[in-house]
């Protein structure tokens, strides 16, 4: 029924993957041979070739995911692939990947998935490669696939009949095994292992009231077979939980601009109890209480400080891990428990080595990622799970349990100015020149702020000693106040630019402040020592979180 087809070619010179694989308006994906080249460059450079692989396939329902997944079946089945998992309807949320590759051990899985770009025919489509460990490929794997992509000059592909990517149960496709597998049920039962499921469904059908929106992404199969199904949640707290190839329209990124329609309700007259939403492809989380805001810098310090609530963390915490430009909040909570606490480059992938050498449990970043040993990414519904976990068992409103927080451990007051789309140029020559001043600001003085430190961000792995430089530009001040800048590694358009502004008080009178006003000096700062006005022609951020 199938043939072998081996198909001529010329390579690509835009394949190179970034820091969440190759990310591309899906009009590039859909020109003859691009998928398939770097689908093929992911092959020929597995170590030994993809020959005897086992391998995991699924995206996250985005307009062309079912087409990519047709390709890659009927491309693993020619370079003699041995068994391919297909989520069920092309459907598989990133953590569900990195639990499948390791529960079954699997030597890798593909991702179909641009994250919280927005889909459809206008938008973004993406590759990711992950490794056995099932977390996303270390940069030695992503640049010999780059390397391969501007060399290869052949595909393979088994010509025949598509698989029919709704019928649970294996077929044959050449001699590679091709299952297609329930997305939801490995991962479900791995949810129900590290948290107290009878407490959390005590608490949904107590008349505590959540909202869980989907964004029309993934996770609405996740969180309909979770909150519903398994924990008795009425179905009345799913938002947007039927997975749409153009999300419905929207960004699928779960944060205060595009979770709008949720942020709307939790912060109306009759709000529910707790809010949460993810973004396409499953891996961030946004968690929202009665008019109430939890910043992911907060929510990974919170979750560190309560974990040993959860079945699954009950005997404490190894270590925990936040990236540079996260704030420091999980540092204090860190302290207190008395175990390291490391600080690594934005991606998730530098945790991994943490994780797998048993240094850290936990680990997160602001851009709304927490994550833990459980799996090799960062995990949505596990956050809205671990929360839910605490709010079962403490009784108290989530606001109440933050503000608690902060009375321990002082607040670390945040925020993110991001300048999208700006020119890639003058994006560059700021940081250049950032990069040239950076030095000459240890020690000096701006009002009542002395700099500390002041440096381009360098990471050495504990692990394996490997150095990672150029992370971003930081200046940390003697009262704990920090400003940072980077560029984004995953925009498609443009060049954007980051800037992360931290202030840390433990005086009780200021804990309940606005953020934009309490950090509104840092902020000014930031804008002149940058002088991001005159190099991007822009005079305010395009989005602050
Ligand atoms: C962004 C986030 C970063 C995250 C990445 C992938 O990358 O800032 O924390 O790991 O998306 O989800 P950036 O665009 O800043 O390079
Ligand atoms: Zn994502």
């Amino acid at each position: 029924m199938y043939e072998i087809k081996k198909v001529k070619t010329i390579p690509f010179t835009d394949q190179k993957p970034g820091t969440s694989g190759l990310r591309k308006p899906v009009a590039e994906f859909m020109k003859p041979n691009y998928l398939e080249n770097f689908i093929q460059s992911i092959f020929d450079t597995m170590d030994g070739g993809a020959e005897g692989k086992t391998l995991v396939v699924g995206g996250d329902g985005r307009f062309y995911n079912r087409r990519a997944i047709q390709v890659i079946i009927k491309m693993a089945a020619a370079n003699g692939v041995s068994r391919l998992k297909v989520g069920q309807n092309g459907l598989l949320s990133t953590p569900a990947v990195s639990n499948i590759i390791r529960k079954y051990q699997l030597h890798g899985g593909i991702i179909l998935s641009a994250s919280h770009n927005p889909g459809g025919v206008e938008g973004d489509f993406g590759v990711k490669f992950n490794i056995e460990n099932g977390g996303p490929a270390p940069e030695k794997v992503t640049s010999r696939i780059y390397e391969r992509s501007l060399k290869v000059d052949r595909y393979m592909i088994a010509q025949g009949p598509d698989v029919d990517l709704g019928r649970l149960g294996e077929t044959r496709v050449l001699d590679t095994t091709v299952e297609i597998i329930d997305p939801v049920s490995d991962y479900a039962d791995l949810m129900e292992q590290l948290f107290d499921f009878k407490a959390i469904g005590e608490l949904l059908t107590s008349g505590f009231s959540m909202r869980y929106d989907a964004l029309h992404a993934v996770t609405g199969i996740y969180a309909r077979e979770i909150f519903v199904n398994r924990l008795g949640a009425p179905e009345e707290s799913l938002r947007n939980c039927d997975p749409l190839p153009d999300f419905g329209g929207g960004h699928p990124d779960p944060n205060l601009k595009y979770a709008a329609e949720l942020v709307k309700e939790m912060f109306s007259d009759n709000a529910p109890d707790f809010g949460a939403a993810s973004d396409g492809d499953g891996d961030r989380n946004m968690i929202l209480g009665r008019k109430f805001f939890v910043t992911p810098s907060d929510s990974l310090a919170i979750l560190s400080a309560n974990a040993k609530v959860a079945p699954g963390y009950q005997s404490g915490l190894r270590g925990a891990a936040r990236s540079m430009p996260t704030s420091c909040a999980v540092d204090h909570v860190a302290k207190d428990l008395g175990i390291p606490c490391f600080e690594t480059p934005t991606g998730w992938k530098f945790f991994g080595n943490l994780l797998d050498a048993d240094m850290i449990t936990i680990c997160g970043e602001e851009s709304f990622g927490t994550g833990s040993n459980h799996i090799r990414e960062k995990d949505g519904i596990w956050a809205v799970l671990f929360w839910l976990n605490i709010l079962a068992k403490k009784r108290l409103s989530v606001s109440r349990i933050v503000t608690d927080h902060w009375l321990k451990y002082g607040r670390n007051y945040y925020t993110r100015h991001d300048y999208e789309e700006v020119d890639k140029e003058g994006a560059n020559r700021m940081m250049e020149e950032l990069n040239s001043l950076v030095r000459t600001l240890m020690g000096k003085r701006f009002s009542d702020k002395k700099v500390l430190l002041a440096d381009n961000f360098c990471y050495k792995d504990p692990v394996d000693g490997s150095k990672s430089c150029n992370q971003g530009i930081r200046i940390i001040f003697q009262d704990g106040s920090r400003i940072v800048y980077r560029l984004s590694g995953t925009g498609t358009k443009g060049a954007t630019i980051r800037i992360y502004i931290e202030g840390y008080t433990k005086d009780k009178r200021l804990l309940d402040e606005d953020t934009q006003e309490f950090l509104s000096e840092l902020i000014t700062l930031s804008r002149e020592i940058s002088r991001i006005e005159e190099f991007t022609g822009r005079k305010a951020p395009s989005v602050i979180t």
